[in-house]
């Protein structure tokens, strides 16, 4: 039996370094996926992304905190630079966040533990029922649909019962390649109800949905 070994909550432990492709010219750009292509285009300029978006929906992560028993333990995926890693520790939780890109591994230090990893592989990284809060602020957005599926079902392995959990995907435009002034991404679209519907499927209780240009989900799950 292959055995899975965990991050261990709350400790300064980190997976084992990720070979990042497009670090080292190992790949040409087709040979990689669509995810590990988005995710470089971070790298354009890290610091103009933080400063973009520091005080972005503010009220989303602010809320779920809020929702939150205190000193809970939360996840974040694609933590991106780490503000809400800040938010969530100052309102007395304990996060950690996810995150490949290492520009900002390195800049969401600064405010909590990171793991530098693929969010598609979380189920290697934490033992089941570890968190009470799992938090994908458009983290999801370049995963496709059946990559999200899968870690929707991870997601929901990982909470205790009564988690909260929190993802905002792309609702409007094509599923598909944008060229962006920094880079190019992958963007899988969720029209209509889509989204809720896969995070229902997996077990979740929908709790509130906003919808726009992202359709955003909040969802607990069930218990005893
Ligand atoms: C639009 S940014 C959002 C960042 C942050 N959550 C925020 O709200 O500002 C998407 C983030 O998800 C990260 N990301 C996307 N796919 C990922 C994956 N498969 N594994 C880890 N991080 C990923 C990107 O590197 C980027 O930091």
């Amino acid at each position: 039996m292959t055995k899975r070994r965990h991050a261990t909550f709350g400790f300064g432990n980190r997976s084992t370094p990720l070979h990042i492709p497009w670090e080292d010219g190992a790949m040409s750009s087709e040979q990689l996926d669509p995810v590990l292509i988005s995710v470089a285009a971070y790298s354009a300029d890290p610091i103009a992304y933080e400063r973009h978006y520091k005080g972005h929906l503010l009220d989303r992560p602010t809320r779920f905190a809020s929702l939150l028993p205190p000193e809970s333990r939360i996840l974040d995926l694609g933590c991106g630079p780490g503000r809400d890693l800040r938010l969530f520790a100052d309102a007395g939780h304990s996060a950690i966040g996810v995150e490949l890109n290492p520009s900002f591994v390195a800049m969401a230090t600064r405010h909590g533990q990171v793991i530098e990893a693929d969010i598609r592989n979380i189920r290697d990284l934490f033992a089941p029922q570890t968190f009470d809060g799992i938090w994908a602020q458009a983290s999801l957005v370049h995963l496709s649909r059946t990559e999200t599926k899968q870690l929707l079902k991870d997601a929901e392995s990982l909470l205790r019962p009564h988690g909260r959990f929190y993802a905002c995907v792309s609702a409007v435009g094509e599923t598909g390649w944008v060229n962006e002034s920094d880079g190019r991404r992958w963007y899988t679209v969720w029209p209509e109800d889509d989204f809720e519907v896969a995070v229902s499927a997996v077990g979740f209780e929908i709790e509130d949905v906003n919808r726009g240009p992202y359709i955003e989900v909040w969802a607990r799950k069930g218990g005893r």
